[in-house]
């Protein structure tokens, strides 16, 4: 190569055949770019070039207004001499920085003399800037990005979000559009922007409700809404809703002694200000809370509510339990006295197909599920008689009970027709206590009855001729205290004498044929 210059500068000596001289242009860089500094020399012919060099103008420290040279190596990574030895004198910087702006000055040494420029060529490193329009957006709105470069050059740009290329830079905002933008330079796609970001506001997403699902009761549970927002969702925008009503307006909602009936479907909202699809308030899928619970509040049915003997009866066993019961006992106390409970059966229905006097007494029903069990309050099963729970029965005992009034009246109507006769005519009482005395079917017009005197020692209980003859009125007397009346009643009947006819006697052998004129003489002892 070096001999191939030197035939070509022995070839064309002083080719250039001209003055002194480097004509350089000023260069504007993208920061991160690779730039070329233009650059053309010159000297008078005859000589050829020895060494060329670049150097920058430096401040000087501590010397202000004054400049010092800086050599550049030129054969770095950083400065790159793509000039020749006769006339081109171009460097090239590559990945240049903010600290490369400044002044380059080229110099060169021929075989008589060296030249440095008169005039630096100035570089100016310029930025890629992003902009994003609006940098804030609601999901669904517009967004568009622009890239402006520091520098007049022309360049084709490509977008990047985190480092994923972005096929078109105006766009409807979704959440996933959210991110850091740059543009940078096709070809040269370590120039880029800085990021900028974007950020795109949504209403709730993934609302969720978290709690645990079953609980046994007395114990606790706390609710929890989360979901996922920009912005997120402030405390005050969540609210718990048991079957649709609002029961609690906190992000975590904690119940201690859950009872029956905190059971239910629960959902929660959540809102940002930020609506979807016009709806800001979002809500939860719904969950179920289940309070297990031991069986509670256990009563017996009854069916029928009184059974008749051989009829059946059913009992059966209620109770409200979380999860259901799974077993029933059924104990039966067959006597009040006795404390021991007879286990009679199980399962929640206790059927009786035909009740008979073993079956009564107290009955209880025990209902079991996994958490405990409890016990029924007792129910006591009776039997009726066999008759009262027909329904031909109370028929025929009305009409019996109206017979009987019936027939009481019609005597009581005859017994009263008797006595306005009676008044007319005096009342006899045929009073016989003894056999003897037998007047009945006599003859002779008079009766004669012999009363013995220890009449309460031959009777100690009335006797039924007594008692029939005992008038109305006093009846109710009698039953009272029967043996007093009785004497009583002998007093009167003894010297009470009166025609036969109207006699009023519940004697059979009544004399119905004798005279009016009759007359009975009764003695007493
Ligand atoms: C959200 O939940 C509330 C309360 O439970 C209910 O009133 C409303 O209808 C629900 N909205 C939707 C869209 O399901
Ligand atoms: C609700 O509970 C979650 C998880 O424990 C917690 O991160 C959050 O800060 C709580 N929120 C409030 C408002 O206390
Ligand atoms: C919604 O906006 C109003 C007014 O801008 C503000 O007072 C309120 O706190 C906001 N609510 C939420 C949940 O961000
Ligand atoms: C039994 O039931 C009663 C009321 O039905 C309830 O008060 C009690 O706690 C229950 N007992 C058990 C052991 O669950
Ligand atoms: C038991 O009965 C009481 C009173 O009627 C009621 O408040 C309670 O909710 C009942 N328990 C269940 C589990 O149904
Ligand atoms: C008792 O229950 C059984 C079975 O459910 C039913 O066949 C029968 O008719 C019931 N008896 C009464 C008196 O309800
Ligand atoms: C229920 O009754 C049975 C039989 O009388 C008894 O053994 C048991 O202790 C009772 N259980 C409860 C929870 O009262």
């Amino acid at each position: 190569m070096e001999s191939f210059i030197l035939i070509i500068l022995v070839i064309f000596p002083g080719v250039r055949g001209g003055d002194w001289g480097v004509t350089s242009g000023d260069q504007c860089a993208l920061r991160g770019s690779s730039v070329i500094i233009d650059c053309q020399y010159d000297y008078p012919s005859g000589r050829w070039v020895t060494s060329v060099g670049w150097s920058k103008l430096l401040p000087a420290l501590g010397r202000p207004g004054h400049f010092i040279l800086s050599q550049l190596p030129l054969n770095s990574a950083y400065f790159n001499y793509v000039g020749n030895y006769w006339s081109d004198c171009r460097l090239r910087i590559n990945n240049v920085q903010h600290d490369d702006e400044g002044a380059y000055l080229f110099n060169f040494v021929t075989t008589i003399n060296g030249w440095t420029s008169k005039r630096a060529a100035r570089l100016s490193v310029r930025e890629l800037t992003t902009v994003v329009e609006p940098s804030t957006v609601t999901e669904g709105g517009e967004v568009r990005l622009s890239c402006v470069s520091g520098c007049s050059t022309p360049v084709n740009i490509l977008w990047f979000r985190d480092g994923q290329p972005v096929p078109q830079p105006g766009f409807q905002a979704t959440r996933e559009d959210a991110g850091r933008y740059y543009c940078a330079v096709q070809g040269q796609e370590t120039v880029r922007s800085a990021p900028v970001a974007l950020n795109v506001q949504y209403a709730p997403r993934k609302v969720t409700l978290s709690m645990t699902p079953s609980v046994i009761k007395g114990g606790a549970v706390t609710f929890r809404c989360s979901s996922d927002a920009n912005p997120p969702v402030p405390q005050s925008g969540y609210s718990l809703h048991k079957d649709g009503h609002l029961i609690s307006s906190e992000q975590n909602h904690t119940v201690s002694n859950i009872q029956p009936p905190h059971s239910g479907l629960y959902s929660c909202q959540a809102w940002n200000n930020i609506s979807r699809s016009g709806i800001s308030r979002i809500n939860s899928t719904q969950l179920h809370l289940d309070v297990l619970y031991p069986p509670e509040n256990m009563s017996i049915l009854m069916d029928p509510l009184d059974v008749i003997e051989g009829g059946s009866m059913n009992l059966s066993c209620s109770s409200a339990a979380n999860p259901a019961a799974h077993s029933y006992t059924w104990f039966r106390q067959s006597a009040p006295s006795l404390s021991s409970m007879l286990r009679v059966g199980s399962g929640p229905l206790l059927t009786l197909p035909s009740v008979d006097a073993s079956h009564t007494g107290l009955y209880l029903c025990t209902a079991r599920n996994q958490l405990g069990e409890n016990n029924s309050s007792v129910v006591m099963l009776t039997m009726r008689k066999e008759y009262q729970g027909e329904q031909t029965v109370p028929v025929l005992a009305g009409i019996g009970v109206c017979v009987f009034v019936a027939l009481l009246l019609a005597l009581l109507l005859f017994w009263l027709k008797q006595r306005t006769r009676a008044e007319k005519k005096p009342t006899v009482f045929d009073f016989r206590l003894s056999g003897r005395g037998s007047s009945s079917s006599g003859p002779s017009d008079s009766v004669y009855a012999n009363i013995q005197p220890n009449i309460r020692q031959a009777l100690p209980s009335p006797p039924p001729a007594a008692q029939e003859i005992t008038p109305l009125s006093q009846r109710s007397h009698h039953e009272q205290e029967a043996p007093m009346s009785y004497e009583d009643d002998v007093t009167y009947a003894t010297v009470t004498i009166k025609p036969i006819n109207s006699t009023h006697h519940m004697n059979s052998r009544s004399r119905a044929g004798d005279d009016d004129d009759s007359v009975i003489y009764a003695s007493l002892a």
